[in-house]
């Protein structure tokens, strides 16, 4: 895994909250032809909707990786994303972090359709971070700087203080003392820690903002011990923020609202995950709470939790 946090990143501001209460902007749903606010009348049904993934396309050349996703995040909620390598699920995450625009459809956030990184209005009520599944550190900087890296070049904090949260979240990792070494002197495993340390520090000075974090195989290759550090962690950090920035920070407890988790692994999704999507073949074929996953007696999730080459997933 490799960590690169999107922070402070472009959200589309919700029309459902504007100070006015009106709709901002027209947009017109690529899918659905409806102007935005029919979505956001739609939308405001369920206020707790963060995230809306509809009817999602994405092919790259002639290969159709996603044909029709659609699926919601809630706020409290911690969502697992399984399916078949190959399927698109870092590039469903990677749509979702305005990081690709699809083909068709489109993601809403906060009730609003998302332009990509590049076209949303800058606001920071809602954040979208993510952890690349593979490392994506600064060779040529520290871990301490790697880490505190958007904090140094983007907030106001004074060093001493960035310090401070670096320390903060490379301990959460349980990382100690390796702020002065390079990613070359590093595990693979230590590495994908520090990816996710840098995930998670944010600035102090952001209260009343929320925050959906995007793992993307957070635990794969790591021993069990470290695997069970990173599933507790994610827990943990789900609407407490004051572990991360210390009990005396004048920042509200309630950073991340929700997390997506993308795994193989049963450990993560039976410590991590309260609800699953099951991607397969671009769209999400089965939705349910983690704790049937073992049990479910659907042949292609019955397949898939015990391995077996015989049902209908074909390698
Ligand atoms: N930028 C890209 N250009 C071309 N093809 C791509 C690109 N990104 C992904 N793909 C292809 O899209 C498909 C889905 O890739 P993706 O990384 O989303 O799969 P995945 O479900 O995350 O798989 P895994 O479980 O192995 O990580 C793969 O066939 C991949 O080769
Ligand atoms: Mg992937």
């Amino acid at each position: 895994m490799a960590l690169i946090y999107l922070w402070p990143q472009k959200v589309s501001r919700s029309p459902l909250r504007s100070v006015s209460g009106e709709v901002e902007a027209e947009l017109v749903s690529s899918t659905t032809g409806k102007s935005s606010d029919e979505a956001a009348s739609e939308t405001a049904k369920d206020e707790d909707v963060l995230i809306e993934v509809c009817n999602v396309h994405k092919s790259f050349g002639s290969k159709k990786i996603l044909s029709g996703a659609s699926f919601k995040i809630r706020r409290g909620e911690a969502v697992g994303i399984i399916g078949p390598s190959g399927t698109g699920k870092s590039t469903i995450l990677k749509i979702m972090a305005g990081l690709l625009l699809p083909d068709e459809g489109e993601v809403r956030i906060l009730g609003r359709a998302r332009a990509g990184l590049a076209g949303d209005d800058s606001d920071e009520r809602l954040r979208v971070g993510m952890v690349f599944q593979s490392a994506a550190l600064f060779d040529s900087l520290t871990v301490g700087e790697n880490v505190g890296f958007l904090l140094y070049e983007h907030s106001k904090l004074p060093e001493e203080r960035i310090k401070e949260i670096v320390r903060n979240s490379l301990e959460l990792v349980g990382l100690k003392d390796v702020e002065n070494r390079y990613p070359a002197e590093l595990s693979g495993g230590m590495k994908k820690r520090v990816a996710l340390a840098r995930a998670i520090i944010s600035d102090d000075k952001l209260e009343g903002s929320e925050e959906v974090v995007m793992y993307d195989e957070p635990t794969a290759g790591l021993d069990p011990i470290a695997s069970t550090v990173v599933e507790d962690l994610m827990r943990s950090l789900h609407n407490h923020g004051d572990q991360l920035h210390g009990p005396d920070s004048d920042k509200e407890a309630g950073g991340i609202s929700s997390y997506i988790v993308v795994t193989h692994q049963h450990s993560t999704i039976r410590r991590a995950v309260d609800r699953l999507l099951f991607l397969h073949e671009g769209k999400v074929v089965w939705e349910g709470p983690s704790s049937e996953f073992d049990t479910c007696d659907v042949p292609i999730v019955k397949q898939f939790s015990t391995g077996s080459l015989e049902g209908p997933i074909v390698y």
